[in-house]
């Protein structure tokens, strides 16, 4: 890793004043959380996602559908967040304005202390109704669902529980979205983590900060990605490498 670019990166940092966070799959990746493609193994690799993350295909087999993302659910409540995951927490203390922007699902920013986290693709910890019965999204803790089904039903209306994440054929929420768009356009650093830039809208976030605020972009991903060549700083690495040496050259 060049140790000059992670200076420079650390000296543009501890002078942020609004800073946003994005990070992608590969946030998680050293906290053992498999993407949403390598977690088609074993006994669910014969699927693919059109089957398994869509709305058409949780009415199509509810139970299937119900089944793939709690044996999900069960394994990132299985793991722990890393040392990336705390070197961002801990930058709320170094700097007065941080949100995350994550597109990951797990809740594992939180977990490790992020108090500003806008999760762009849901929660997969968090269960709903699937007729938003009470307005979108209806959240529903699992030991209020009802019924012997599988799987079980809103105590509202009836209608199946569904995990709280926003699948393919999907809008994302609403308010989260737009406060992300707010937040970029008036950040002036924005730190990318783990993502391969290719999924919209979250990728074209840093493309509107770049644009509207000229805001610093400063990618960390081990390999080029498709946002890396408008950054104005590639850190090549992973996330649990870069991060804290990051948070440590900012206090040195
Ligand atoms: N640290 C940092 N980055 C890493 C690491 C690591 N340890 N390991 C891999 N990466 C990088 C990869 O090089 C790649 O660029 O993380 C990126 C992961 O890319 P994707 O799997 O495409 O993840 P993401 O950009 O989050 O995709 C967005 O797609 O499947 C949907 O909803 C799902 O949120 C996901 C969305």
């Amino acid at each position: 890793m060049n140790t000059a670019a992670l200076q420079d990166a650390a000296r543009v940092l501890r002078r942020a004043k609004r800073l946003v966070v994005l990070t992608g799959a590969g946030m998680s990746k050293e906290s053992g959380i498999p993407t949403f493609r390598d977690a088609l193994e074993g006994l669910w690799a014969q699927f693919d996602p059109e089957e398994l993350a869509t709305p058409q295909a949780f009415q199509r087999n509810p139970r299937l559908v119900w089944e793939w993302y709690e044996m999900r659910r069960r394994r990132v409540l299985e793991v722990q967040p890393h040392a990336g995951h705390y070197a961002l927490a801990a930058l709320e203390k170094r700097l007065p304005h941080v949100t995350i922007i994550t597109q990951n699902v797990d809740g594992l920013h939180r977990r490790a202390g992020s108090t500003d986290v806008i999760e762009l693709h849901g929660n997969i910890t968090q269960h709903k109704c699937f007729a938003d019965c009470r307005g979108a999204p209806t959240l529903l803790a699992l030991s209020e669902l009802i019924g012997d089904s599988v799987p079980p039903r809103c105590p509202h209306c009836g209608a199946y529980a569904r995990p709280n994440v926003v699948w393919f054929n999907e809008f994302l929420p609403a308010e989260a979205l737009t406060r992300a768009r707010d937040l970029c356009l008036r950040a002036d650093v924005v730190l990318i983590v783990g993502t391969s830039g290719v999924v919209q809208p979250a990728a074209s976030l840093p493309y509107l900060a770049k644009r509207s605020g000229n805001a610093f972009l400063i990618d960390v991903n081990p390999e080029r990605d498709e946002i890396a060549p408008i950054c104005d700083l590639f850190l090549q690495g992973t996330a649990g490498n870069i991060l804290p040496r990051l948070v440590e050259l900012m206090d040195a």
